[in-house]
């Protein structure tokens, strides 16, 4: 379920009595802004998708480092009136959208940024997922996010506050750091759900979804910063936020594997034999009917499964399949009456592939239909 909790009238209000009337004393304005520019990338003629742009200081101020294009996306309508009132240029546009929907843009941007949002997001691989097809090839992911240290407290009735003063230091409190997911907190009156991830979900999940990690921020405060209000020496002992900028992985540079590479991949899976079978384009190369393939997809029994799970760190990627390793996937089906033996290996039984290829729409599987049809033709007798 997507939160819109900043169109909630008062909710909205006192959000906005923060930015505005403690402007240049509040976090957003003393540590978060500051750091975002420093990890952001040369901007100069690059097209930008901010995602939960809020009012769009952001963006105003990317287009005037020269930045060609900019669209701000957010959920909430009363943002995006407020940014096309405040900070709408030539060449900026503002969207009401959800990040939950971003798949349905139908450009492409060199960087996608984001201040302080991806934690209202539950599905985050599939965010990550979708901002990876959004970009143009080497483009970039910045976002800043509150940090796993602060998400992870869950809130209860004796827990109110985040942090303990004890020798007139700041004690930060931090709970159920490894225990993800959702977590309710009041804020300006209203119930906000945001969503805990740990740093081996958020670092994973880049780097599963074809990006390179390029830096990470968990900034001090500045001089400037403890001088204009004293309070944020806090940061000394616990960050409020994180900042992450990421690449895009060239998939060009992903090596396709031959068929004796591809037979040493399978040869060193940490599973047992009988529990998986080879599927699409590896079954075709260790039949010789394709030269190479870009991955190993297999369907494995539930025994298998379990297998993986012990021995990889093993995702869920969308319907019914999950990533294995970098050029592993896998799907969770038990093929042992559809499978034929070749060599060493189970394979989907071919004739059950055929059928599979002409139900198909996808073009790739089109294109095999005729060689695999040769192939069947050629070992029939
Ligand atoms: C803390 S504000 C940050 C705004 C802006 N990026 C900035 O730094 O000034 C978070 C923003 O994320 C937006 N947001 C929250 N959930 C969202 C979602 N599911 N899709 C798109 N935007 C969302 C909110 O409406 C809000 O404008």
């Amino acid at each position: 379920m997507k939160q819109n909790i900043y169109d909630n009238e008062d909710f909205f209000k006192q959000y906005e009595e923060l930015r505005v009337e403690e402007k240049g004393k509040n976090a957003n304005d003393l540590i978060e802004i500051p750091n975002f520019r420093r990890i952001m990338p040369d901007v100069k003629d690059k097209t930008i998708l901010d995602l939960g742009c809020g009012y769009g200081e952001s963006d105003k101020y990317y287009k005037q480092l020269g930045a060609k294009y900019i669209l701000g996306t957010d959920i909430s309508s009363k943002m995006i009136e407020k940014a096309n009132e405040q900070n709408k240029e030539n060449g900026i546009d503002y969207k009401v959208l959800a990040m939950e929907d971003i798949s349905n843009l139908d450009k492409k941007f060199d960087i996608i940024m984001s201040s302080l949002a991806f934690h209202y997001i539950k599905d985050f691989d599939k965010l990550i997922s979708d901002c990876n097809k959004l970009l143009n090839k080497d483009g970039f992911l910045v976002f800043s996010q509150e940090h796993p240290l602060i998400t992870s407290i869950k809130f209860t009735e004796n827990v109110k506050k985040g942090h303990t003063m004890i020798d007139n230091k700041y004690f930060g409190l931090f709970s159920d750091y490894n225990i993800l997911g959702e977590r309710k907190k009041e804020w300006f009156g209203g119930d906000v759900i945001k969503y805990h991830r740990n740093f081996e979900k958020i670092i994973n999940t880049l780097i599963n979804n074809g990006f390179t990690i390029e830096k990470i921020l968990e900034p001090l405060p500045s001089e400037k910063a403890i001088e204009s209000n004293p309070k944020y020496v806090n940061q000394y002992d616990r960050p409020f936020f994180l900042f992450v900028r990421a690449r895009k992985i060239d998939e060009l540079k992903i090596k396709r594997m031959n068929k004796e590479q591809l037979k040493k991949l399978i040869d060193s899976l940490k599973i047992d034999k009988e529990e998986y079978t080879i599927l699409s384009s590896s079954g075709l190369v260790l039949r010789d009917i394709y030269d190479s393939a870009g991955d190993l997809d297999i369907a494995v029994t539930q025994k298998g499964f379990e297998q993986l799970k012990q021995n990889y760190y093993v995702t869920h990627k969308e319907n019914d399949w999950y990533r294995v390793s970098d050029n592993i996937e896998c799907v969770l089906d038990d093929m042992k009456d559809k499978r034929e033996k070749l060599g060493d290996y189970y394979l989907q039984d071919i004739n059950d592939y055929y059928e599979y290829l002409k139900s198909s729409n996808r073009k790739k599987d089109k294109l095999r239909i005729p060689l695999v049809e040769d192939y069947i033709k050629r070992h029939k007798s």
